[in-house]
């Protein structure tokens, strides 16, 4: 499906500086060329969902027997299943000079970077996205997340790849709602930094769904961000905090659903949820709050939330790791590029402002 297309491996470079050394992203059209140019001490962990529409890499893989095959399931996050990987990595002689290459979306990179991390105390990993989540947001900053429980994210470190390759051709095989959660996160990005693209983005929404080559720009853009913050504060102890702008009230989406929202669709909602408690709360101006809720509506799912889950989706947002005390650990806004870092009661008025939303743009399921 990936054809070789000739002329430069390489069309542009973002270099991240990090506490680990640089890294780069490069945008190839020519995937195949780099598999191909990777030696015998490779170990690729690639996405099991990629077996069928990609053989050609399959094909391009100069030992076959060196690959792991992972289902990229929320719930293979665990330390468990990374153990049974790690298991299957020492019995094809796994050494430290190895590199370990990751071909799939957000879940396989968490994996990888993982237990890249530990496995001798480091290994070198690399890192291949096939999703526009992946593309324009979590290849780069360094995070490597496992779940615990019901606990999404909480374990992990900071280990990034050594580099990224980005070959939107991928993004052709996409199923159209981790296309519209890449475009959440995108989306999330754009308000942070008041992005000329905005605009742009939302008024092509639906040709992008089809056109998916499109998109180059748009990750660029993305990726250009979010790296101003992680170089500065790529520990996300103060300045990269931002970023978690609809991810609080996102996180709880998802875990309601039981991950039938993607991540970042949920954050889209998490988006308007956050606009609206700073509208309702502080001083975010009913203006601004409709102009942000017109685009974000664009990119909801048609997820509805089921009645009885209201108290758990407190009960999740209880449990958020940014969460001080009985505080609520969020990002507010003022309008678009102006967010600001919150510690709120969880409490009477912030739940009823929250059960309002639900209840007047029809979130429920009824
Ligand atoms: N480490 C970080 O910095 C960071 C940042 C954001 C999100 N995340 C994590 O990333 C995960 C979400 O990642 P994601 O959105 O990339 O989803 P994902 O990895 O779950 O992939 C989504 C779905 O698309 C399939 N898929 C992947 N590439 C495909 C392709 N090219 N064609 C067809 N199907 C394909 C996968 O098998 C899966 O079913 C979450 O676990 C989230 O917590 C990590």
């Amino acid at each position: 499906m990936l054809l070789p297309m000739g002329g430069s491996l390489m069309s542009e470079v973002i270099s991240i500086a990090s506490r680990s050394g640089t890294y780069q992203v490069l945008f190839t059209e020519n995937i195949l060329e780099i598999i191909k140019a990777y030696s015998n001490e490779t170990i690729f962990i690639i996405d099991e969902k990629l077996q069928a529409p990609y053989r050609d890499i399959y094909s391009a893989i100069r030992n076959p027997g060196r690959c792991i095959i992972v289902n990229a399931l929320e719930q293979n996050k665990t330390v468990n299943y990374c153990q049974q990987l790690i298991k299957a990595l020492v019995r094809l002689n796994v050494r430290k000079n190895y590199t370990l290459v990751a071909i799939g979306g957000g879940i396989v990179q968490d994996i990888t970077g993982f237990i890249a991390s530990m496995l001798f105390r480091g290994v070198r990993w690399q890192f291949i996205p096939t999703t526009l989540l992946a593309q324009a947001d979590s290849c780069i900053g360094s995070k490597t997340s496992m779940n615990l429980d019901e606990y999404k994210n909480i374990l992990g470190g900071f280990y990034p790849p050594s580099k990224i390759y980005i070959d939107i051709q991928f993004l052709d095989t996409l199923p159209t709602k981790e296309i519209k959660s890449g475009i959440g996160e995108i989306l999330h990005f754009y308000f942070i930094a008041n992005s000329p693209l905005l605009y742009e983005m939302i008024n092509n929404y639906e040709e992008l769904l089809l056109s998916r080559h499109h998109f180059k720009k748009f990750i660029s853009e993305s990726l250009s961000i979010k790296k101003e913050l992680i170089e500065i504060d790529e520990y996300d102890q103060k300045e990269r905090n931002i970023f978690n702008y609809g991810h609080t009230f996102g996180h709880a989406i998802e875990s309601i659903s039981n991950y039938e929202v993607p991540h970042g669709q949920a954050v889209t909602i998490g988006m308007d949820i956050a606009n609206y408690i700073s509208k309702s709360i502080y001083e975010l101006s009913i203006n601004e709050f409709n102009m942000m809720h017109d685009i974000l509506i664009k990119n909801f799912p048609s997820y509805q939330i089921p009645t009885d889950k209201i108290d758990d989706y407190f009960v999740a947002l209880s449990k958020d790791k940014k969460n001080i005390g009985k505080n609520l650990g969020c990002i507010l806004t003022d309008g678009i590029g102006s967010m600001w870092k919150a510690q709120i009661p969880l409490d009477g008025v912030l739940k009823s402002t929250i059960s309002e939303y639900f209840e007047y743009y029809d979130l429920f399921d009824k």
